[in-house]
């Protein structure tokens, strides 16, 4: 038998041993540590009511990151401190986010509650510098039936600090004991889980288990497990990867396989380009983001995922690798057919390459779907266009849920290209997606509304890119 488990709870070291690896956080809690504050509504990562806080050793300070326990697996707790709603009232005096939740009458029947408290607790408890987003982009990832978000928003805006905020030090001290030094592997009633610490036993691993399931945020996996109940019996975790948590790079960045969407999102945004600030803000919510991974969203293959349009468009290239043999390809040649990607039994992607936007490149992203937040997109839209002397000189445009696979609109593409940038144009480009797609119709659109919505997409990209919809003068003069 491997090593066990070690992660704190509540400053405490916990140890686990022989536990099911696909046993969640939310029910060791519930049914193992009799911790039943943290609550389960859908067990898919949608309500945040079962919100938990991991602290986590990174570089020289902890970083606080608000997770569902609903879909989080119990290895993934090794080296971390869990928090729970327990962890917050100390003799019998209540923490201010729970204080403040009262004094505003934030809670009703309070079973959302303890999630509200929990993501509060993370975003209070989060220094990093630039974290700047707002306390709705924070709380997008819990849902209330019956209070309203008033009150739960003035509560957020006044709890007081953090009373225990100076126990920081000792937690960071007692994080830095219990970083494990060998890589976790535990056998539990026929079933494996490998959480390897370098990318060359990863690499080994896979290669010589070319059917296990490769874990990165479990933002899919996990609800493979809580929803279609399947048996996964073999799990090999990147999470523990070194080195593919690191992103790199001057004019592009090689963002590493474990890089999750919120490591990402503040690079992508100051660096490359905004428009990849406002798409991330609506990839899930906060809690999906601290888990979900780029490369995730990638090698899922999801015609809907959103991180393909846009980093297709960017023109990003994907890494794989298989052994120590490396390939590099556009990311748009790794979507082969639905479900049908281009990767090979034991290969990985281990990066992608995205380049920096260059100045003055029209670059637009958008998200279409049912709800703004915490949604999957119905159409996404990535859009690059370079314009000199006011002729479109070369486009990459890319859409996600117009077909099988996330796809280039070559004839589109064609319309644009080497064309002046004018209104007629781009009205020709969007009549040209009628030959790219042929949309599906499912509960998210009927195909004929996919395909009008991304004409629309086009047509405002122009728009918002300063471009003249020459079609309305045309309409003010008819109309007198
Ligand atoms: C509530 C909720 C909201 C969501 N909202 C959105 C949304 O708005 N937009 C969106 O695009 N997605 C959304 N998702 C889907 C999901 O978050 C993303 O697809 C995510 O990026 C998957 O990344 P992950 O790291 O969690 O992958 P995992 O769940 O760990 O893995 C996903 C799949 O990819 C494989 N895999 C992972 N990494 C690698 C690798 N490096 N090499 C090879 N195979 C690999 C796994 O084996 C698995 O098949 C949502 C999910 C939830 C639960
Ligand atoms: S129970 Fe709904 S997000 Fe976990
Ligand atoms: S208080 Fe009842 S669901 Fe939020």
């Amino acid at each position: 038998m491997g090593r066990p488990i070690r992660f704190l709870l509540d400053g405490e070291v916990r140890e686990l041993s022989d536990i099911d690896p696909t046993l969640t956080v939310l029910n060791l809690l519930r049914y193992h540590l009799r911790r039943t504050g943290t609550k389960e509504g859908c067990a898919e990562g949608d309500c945040g009511a079962c919100t938990v806080v991991l602290g986590e050793e990174v570089e020289d300070f902890v970083r606080f990151r608000a997770v569902n326990a609903c879909i989080l697996f119990a290895p993934m707790l090794d080296g971390r401190a869990l928090f729970t709603v327990e962890s917050l009232a100390r003799e019998g005096a209540l923490h201010p986010v729970q204080q403040a939740l009262v004094e505003q009458h934030g809670s009703q029947c309070g079973f959302c509650t303890p999630g509200f408290v929990m993501s509060l607790y993370a975003r209070q408890r989060d220094s990093r510098p630039w974290h700047t987003s707002s306390l709705k982009d924070e709380l997008a990832g819990n849902l209330c039936r019956c209070t309203g978000y008033g009150p739960i928003l003035a509560a957020a805006e006044s709890m007081g600090p953090d009373p225990h905020a100076d126990e920081i030090y000792a937690l960071n001290r007692a994080l830095h004991a219990i970083q494990p030094t060998e890589s976790l592997t535990i056998e539990h009633k026929g079933r494996r889980y490998f959480a390897p610490r370098t990318a060359d036993e990863f690499a080994e691993l896979v290669e010589a288990n070319p059917d296990a399931i490769i874990l990165a945020g479990g933002t899919d996996v996990g609800l493979w497990v809580t929803k279609q109940q399947r048996v996964l019996p073999t799990i090999i975790s990147l999470n523990e990867v070194r080195e593919f948590k690191l992103m790199t790079g001057k004019d592009f960045t090689r963002f590493g396989a474990a890089v999750r969407y919120d490591d990402a999102h503040w690079l992508l945004e100051k660096h490359h380009h905004p428009e990849f600030g406002e798409l991330l803000r609506r990839v899930g919510g906060r809690q999906v983001r601290n888990l979900g991974t780029i490369c995730g969203n990638i090698a899922n293959g999801s015609p809907i995922g959103d991180m393909p349009p846009a980093l297709i468009a960017a023109g990003a290239t994907l890494v794989l690798r298989k052994g120590s043999i490396r390939r590099e390809m556009p990311l748009e040649d790794y979507f082969l057919a639905y479900g049908k990607q281009d990767r090979l039994r034991g290969e990985f992607v281990e990066a992608v390459i995205v380049p920096k936007i260059p100045q003055g490149r029209i670059f637009k992203l958008s998200k279409l779907s049912k709800r703004f937040d915490q949604d999957i997109s119905a159409v996404c839209l990535g859009f690059s266009v370079g314009v000199e002397a006011d002729r479109v000189t070369d486009a990459r445009i890319a859409f996600g849920g117009m077909a099988a696979t996330p796809k280039r609109a070559t004839a589109c593409e064609a319309a644009l290209t080497g064309q002046p940038w004018t209104h007629e144009t781009v009205e020709a480009a969007a009549i040209a997606l009628a030959q790219d797609f042929t949309p599906l119709s499912d509960m998210r659109a009927s195909a004929a509304y996919r395909l009008e919505a991304a004409q629309n997409m086009i047509r405002r990209a122009f728009l918002e890119s300063g471009g003249v919809a020459r079609v309305l003068d045309a309409e003010a003069v008819a109309y007198g």
